[in-house]
């Protein structure tokens, strides 16, 4: 709760405004589904970062669809069980009855990576692994820079390598920078990025870009040559961008009304001047993802407080198994504005 009272109701964000789910494939997932359902064999999603918060629901929703999910994370901001396993994983089957192979691996260990790529034949990467506090990352910059950017690459190369270019990226709305405009249609100018979380994101971006455009000129030039492969190129050479969200802008104080409503607890919050890096207001037109992908937010800010508490009461240490947080668990009246980052902490 950052910004100054003044300001309090300008600071309006949309929570759970993505923008910019990347998709770099010849297909769809959405389309696949109902073909691998009548007669493919079942493909298999590699997630990064699926112990995470939007990975282990994708998770769910994956396996649900009946694809065969590889998961990697190293547990740098996600519960790391004892039996070396993740938590929020063995929920996600515990939930759809199916199960997944989970590996705890760095993108940043390479050797790593190749390993699993060479054990799994991969068909779609959804790539979630990063950093994303935007007020941490103005302190540890070459951390974020590392941590996100080469990792990515490294993704990138063992990718190649392997012959997989199927890949969706989950980016996110601080590309855009402060808005010229509102809603944020995905026209919206990029780049005028104001932390070092939003600059890596940025620059992942312009990568990605870089090697949709080479690999185009090369399926042009290799057309002259060789018409057989003209196909596989052509595939790796599509990149599309989708803002995703409930296209509705909400104020911090209206999130706070919000879950003291669902909570029946009072929220205890400071005002205070706006954090670095923060955009006073945001939110996107989200259309195109409905348009093309026949994707729409079907919930709304009260539905997402509700389960959020429903979540937060059932599992009131997220999924740590140990109380360290001992007013999380005992806290009868006020609910604390705990700054952690790990899943189920409220943060
Ligand atoms: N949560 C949001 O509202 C939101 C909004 C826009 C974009 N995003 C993007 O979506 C993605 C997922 O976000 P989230 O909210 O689930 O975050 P999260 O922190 O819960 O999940 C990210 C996961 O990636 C893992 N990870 C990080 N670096 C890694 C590395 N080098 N190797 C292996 N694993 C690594 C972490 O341990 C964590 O489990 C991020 O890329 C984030 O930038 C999130």
């Amino acid at each position: 709760l950052t910004s100054t009272a003044k300001e309090t109701e300008r600071v309006e964000s949309e929570y759970l405004f993505l923008r910019r789910l990347i998709l770099i494939a010849g297909l769809q997932l959405g389309y696949l589904e109902v073909v691998t359902s009548l007669w493919l064999p079942k493909k298999n999603v590699f997630v990064t970062g699926g112990a995470g918060f939007i990975g282990s629901h994708t998770v769910v929703e994956l396996l649900n669809a009946d694809y065969d999910v590889i998961v990697i994370d190293n547990f740098v901001n996600a519960v790391h069980g004892s039996d070396g396993q993740a938590p929020s994983l063995l929920r996600a089957q515990q939930i759809t009855g199916k199960k997944l192979t989970f590996y705890q691996c760095d993108l940043l260990n390479k050797d790593d990576l190749s390993m699993i790529f060479k054990k799994h034949k991969v068909d779609f990467v959804i790539h979630f692994a990063a950093m994303k506090a935007v007020g941490e990352s103005m302190q540890k910059p070459l951390f974020y820079y590392k941590n996100n950017i080469v990792s990515s690459i490294n993704l990138m190369e063992v990718m190649s390598e392997n012959g997989v270019y199927n890949l969706v990226f989950s980016s996110s709305c601080v590309v855009y920078g402060n808005p010229q405009y509102l809603p944020i249609d995905e026209a919206h100018p990029t780049g005028n990025v104001s932390s070092v979380y939003g600059r890596t994101k940025y620059a992942l971006e312009q990568m990605f870009e870089d090697i949709c455009r080479a690999e185009k000129m090369l399926s042009e030039y290799l057309h002259l040559i060789l018409l057989l492969e003209l196909t596989a190129y052509t595939c790796t050479s599509f990149l599309q961008v989708y803002n995703l969200g409930t296209g509705t802008g909400y104020t911090v104080l209206q999130l706070v009304q919000a879950i003291e409503k669902v909570s029946n607890k009072t929220v205890s919050y400071r005002i205070e001047a706006r954090r670095l890096g923060d955009i006073p207001s945001m939110w996107g037109d989200c259309s195109l993802a409905e348009k093309e992908l026949g994707w729409k937010a079907v919930y709304g800010l009260d539905q997402m407080c509700e389960d959020f508490w429903r979540w937060q009461s059932k599992n009131p240490t997220g999924y740590r198994c140990h109380v360290e947080d001992k007013h999380l668990a005992s806290s009868s009246e006020v609910i604390n504005t705990t700054n952690g980052h790990l899943n189920g902490v409220l943060c």
